[in-house]
């Protein structure tokens, strides 16, 4: 049997995803076998820990990811094990000898994306990375493929179910953030340690990589800002509700473009926001994820579906090997300088960027307090759009001031942000999230 007769793949990591794509190989493998115009066969699994209740096909199963990687008899190697680490060596590994990855780890390319691809250009290899952001929806592959040859504009996506599913149900029942995420982690949807999802790293590290893919330039990790959904409370879902808007954890790239369309910086950033609602992803509920792409040629498009779980991820990694037995795999170029400059196009940082936003303010319940939060917010030339101050939210003396501004730049907002934090009839910390408007 030549080597082009059938696609034998190499399996490193036998976790949720690992066992669903040896099934999945198994119950689809006519249908595989007819995408790709040869059969893919799962040869090899090198995993921790042996599962014997896990059926693997005929394939070999050891200990030993390394062996694996130089065995003669696979041509592809899959890495779902997740993290930096052992993941980043076997990467390095399978690359150097000239054999093609394909991996669902998110952190491995937002981290160090960059080292890898050029290792894969180098070495004539492909990197398939479908299954590391947003699951099941073919996302990758619509945006370098589908739209592949559109100027993009900007990138918006609900990319981690588990911040969507404690938004969705806070919004719906009016609970609180600590009681919600309890029962995610109940349901399986949160992790035991759910740091990565709610701070908002998870979403960070997709949405950097999505940057780096349809703007072309490296992102420095680092330099994205990240936040997560720890400070919102129901009382901020229900006053942005009243104000036409529901609050959303996003990943959000932006292209920033001269007269002549030459791109001149990216934006790109995790936090929760509002959404108005009546855009798509606003009605975008649960577990599930959406991303919407604007761009140049298509106008708006919406991709939408299950961000995670065993079958949704595993299909990911088989429309990737489908990719490479193909021999259709793309490479990621190499990062392009600016048309402009020469130099790398720069990062935006946060205090250049400019929003509308909604703040909450938790303020002694006295005469004056509002005329002097709209004064300090002036001093900065922020314009108030809406605002809400409710008698029956009196608490202990308290009243929140809640405020829609107009447009304005983030560093504008930081200086009044600070300005009114040092008032003495700002008892509380201040709540303040972006609006994006999506359009
Ligand atoms: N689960 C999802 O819904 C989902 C969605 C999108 C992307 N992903 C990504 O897909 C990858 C795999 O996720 P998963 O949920 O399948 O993870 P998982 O269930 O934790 O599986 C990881 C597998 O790797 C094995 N492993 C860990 N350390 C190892 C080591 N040092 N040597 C050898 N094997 C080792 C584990 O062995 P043990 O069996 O001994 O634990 C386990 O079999 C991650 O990068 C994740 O971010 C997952």
């Amino acid at each position: 049997m030549t080597a082009t007769a059938e696609l034998r793949v190499g399996l490193c990591g036998l976790g949720t995803v690992g066992q669903s794509l040896v099934e999945l190989l198994a119950v689809n493998a006519a249908a595989i076998e007819r995408q790709a115009g040869r059969p893919i066969r799962l040869v090899q699994v090198a995993s921790r820990t042996p599962k014997p209740g896990v059926d693997l096909q005929g394939a070999t199963f050891s200990t030993d990811t390394q062996q694996l990687i130089g065995s003669s008899e696979v041509d592809v190697v899959v890495e779902l094990i997740g993290g930096e680490g052992l993941a980043l060596d076997l990467s390095r590994a399978t690359l150097a000898c000239g054999k093609s990855l394909v991996t669902g780890n998110k952190a491995l390319l937002a981290l160090h994306g960059e080292e890898l691809f050029a290792l894969a250009r180098q070495n004539k290899a492909g990197i398939g990375f479908e299954a590391a952001v947003a699951g099941g929806i073919p996302l990758i592959n619509a945006l370098v493929s589908g739209l592949g040859g559109n100027q993009i504009g900007w990138v918006a996506g609900i990319i981690n179910g588990t911040c969507n599913y404690i938004l969705t149900a806070m919004t719906e029942d009016g609970a609180a953030f600590d009681a919600v995420l309890a029962t995610a982690q109940e349901l399986g949807y949160a992790e035991a340690d759910p740091t990565f999802d709610v701070g908002g790293i998870d979403a960070a590290h997709k949405i950097a990589i999505i940057a780096r893919l349809v703007f072309g330039v490296p992102i420095n990790f680092a330099d994205v800002p990240v936040a997560g959904i720890e400070m919102v409370s129901a009382e901020d879902i229900e006053y942005a509700r009243q104000l036409g808007y529901r609050i959303k954890h996003l990943g959000v790239a932006a292209g920033e473009r001269d007269a002549v369309g030459n791109l001149i910086a990216v934006d790109v950033r995790a936090h929760a926001a509002l959404v108005p609602q009546d855009r798509l992803l606003a009605g975008v509920g649960g577990v599930t994820n959406a991303a919407m792409v604007q761009d140049n040629a298509v106008g708006l498009s919406v991709y939408s579906g299950p961000g995670a779980g065993g079958r949704p991820t595993a299909a990911a990694v088989v429309a990737d090997l489908i990719r490479v037995a193909q021999g259709t795999l793309p490479t990621v170029p190499a990062a392009i300088p600016s048309e402009v400059t020469g130099q790398s196009v720069a990062l935006k940082a946060l205090e250049d960027t400019e929003a509308a936003f909604y703040m909450r303010i938790p303020v002694l319940d006295k005469p004056g307090v509002l005329a002097e939060i709209s004064h300090l917010l002036s001093e900065q030339g922020i314009s108030i759009e809406s605002l809400i101050q409710r008698e029956q939210a009196v608490r202990d003396a308290q009243v929140p001031i809640v405020v829609l501004t107009q447009a304005v730049a983030q560093s504008a907002l930081n200086r009044a942000l600070a300005t009114i934090a040092a008032s003495p009839d700002v008892v509380g910390d201040i709540v303040h999230l972006r609006v994006e408007s999506l359009l």
